[in-house]
């Protein structure tokens, strides 16, 4: 097995032929042969292979080949041999998502996310973005979006690709039967498919929840509580979180607090505000709930509240963005720490929080600890991560941990998303491991396409 990094060519000739530079064929172990069977994405031809005369390494790919096999474009791509007389050209990568469909507009907020994949992703494989409807599973081909020179998105035909990278923008969308079926389609033709769909809150905790290693850093949490369990959370401690386990951006989220002498306390987000409501007794604040949400609390979870870090009053949290490497190990990549908005029961920036990078945000809390508590924050992530991954039977290559710290300097996981978002990157101290990120996704796109597999040991 061998990896390479060439440049493509493309040549005019109508036959079937492949030119290959005597270093290339050399270093792919291809000297004397005349024929191999080239592959990329799904398309694959047996065809002649000749040698050129040029120093480095170069492959030219003949326009009566390239109908056979559909290549992007031309310039730089790996060039991987997996078993003699074999060649692939690649990774393809495909950028799954969708949107509202308007021109010049395919995927919504997504689109500048999804550029800038394409954008460095194009530097080293074949990358593209399509949505569902572009799939046509009888010719085994995707009319593409790739960029052109000028950024701007255009269409292509391209074979399927060998990994899959799935952002799916909804929730409706990634558990939809057309969905599933589409999985199915890929994983039947061995294209690796991740991540998976969206996580549950209460999938993830119940997961955890029996892990010696990863449970410890999960707060105390129920599915589905009854008004007993929830009295009880209460009274036990004080505050509590009551979350809706499909939940994000802080939508649906309640701090709900019990004080013996004053009484409970309900604290959520309404119409653009942070709004207190106090309740008499626990029946008054039980009936606020049920008819503001009704049959829809049995998809809520209730969870210890954790005392959190504070700066300047405000509670403190942190994003903990996780990928996995070309060596199929989970990293911290990119970390910011989230300051709540005056009142606002979460960190969400949106809901008035601030971004700070974890250094600044640890510095004024812990002063000269502030390194190590990070570097056990960042062992908790990896530990979490890896014991996901353990508990389920997908690929699963990135994850966007909501992690808080206590005034004890414990470490607590309150939320895994499989398909984080990225407003972190937007703090100019983090741009760097934004781009690292953008990176890591493509580096283990080459582990899960066959073309690299790395090892530590
Ligand atoms: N148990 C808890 N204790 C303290 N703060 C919490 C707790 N659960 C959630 N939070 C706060 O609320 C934020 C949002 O909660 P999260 O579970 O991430 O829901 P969402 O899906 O809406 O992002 C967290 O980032 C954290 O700041
Ligand atoms: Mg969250």
């Amino acid at each position: 097995m061998s990896l390479t990094f060439s440049n493509v060519h493309f040549s005019q000739q109508p036959e079937k032929v492949v030119f290959m530079s005597g270093s290339l064929m050399r270093s792919m172990g291809l000297t004397g042969k005349k024929q191999i069977q080239l592959t990329l994405g799904t398309d694959s031809l047996t065809v002649p292979l000749k040698s050129i005369d040029r120093s480095g390494k170069h492959v030219y790919l003949s326009s009566g080949l390239r109908s056979n096999v559909r290549v992007p474009r031309s310039g730089p791509a790996y060039v991987h041999s997996p078993k003699e007389g074999h060649i692939h050209l690649g990774p393809v990568v495909g950028v799954l998502s969708d949107g509202p469909s308007v021109p010049g507009n395919p995927f919504g907020s997504r689109t500048g996310y999804i550029k800038q994949l394409l954008r460095e992703g194009s530097k080293k494989m074949y990358v593209y973005a399509f949505a569902p409807r572009d799939i046509n599973w009888q010719k085994e081909t995707v009319n593409a979006y790739i960029l052109s020179s000028g950024g701007q998105f255009i269409r292509k035909t391209v074979p399927l690709p060998d990994v899959v990278y799935n952002r799916l923008p909804s929730r409706r969308t990634d558990f939809s039967n057309f969905t599933n079926q589409l999985r199915d389609r890929f994983l039947r033709r061995n294209i690796s498919f991740f991540n998976w769909a969206f996580f549950n809150k209460s999938d993830i905790y119940n997961l955890l929840e029996n892990d010696v290693q990863a449970g410890r850093y999960v707060p105390e949490t129920y599915n589905s509580p009854g008004p007993e369990r929830i009295k009880d959370m209460m009274e036990r401690h004080r505050f509590v979180y009551y979350k809706p386990s499909a939940g994000s951006l802080g939508n649906g989220i309640y701090r709900l607090t019990y004080h013996p002498k004053k009484g409970y306390f309900a604290r959520y987000r309404s119409e653009g505000g942070n709004t207190l409501l106090k309740f008499p007794n626990f029946n008054s604040l039980m009936k606020m709930l049920q008819s503001k949400h009704g049959g829809s609390l049995k998809n809520y979870v209730i969870q210890q509240g954790i005392r959190l870090i504070e700066i300047d009053d405000c509670p403190i949290d942190f994003r903990f963005h996780m990928h996995k490497n070309a060596k199929n190990r989970w990293t911290a990549v990119g970390i910011g720490a989230k300051k709540a908005g005056r009142g606002s029961v979460t960190t969400h920036i949106k809901n008035g929080g601030q971004l700070m990078t974890p250094e600044q945000a640890l510095g004024l809390v812990f002063g000269s600890r502030s390194k190590e508590v990070l570097d056990r924050a960042k062992q908790a992530a990896i530990v979490l991560a890896e014991s996901i991954e353990s508990h389920q039977s997908h690929v699963l290559a990135e994850i966007g941990f909501d992690i808080g710290i206590d005034e004890d300097e414990k470490i607590w996981m309150f939320e895994a998303n499989s398909k984080p978002g990225r407003s972190i990157f937007a703090h100019p101290s983090l741009k760097v491991e934004g781009r690292a990120s953008v990176e890591h996704i493509f580096e283990h796109s080459l582990y899960l396409s066959g073309f690299f597999r790395g090892n530590d040991s």
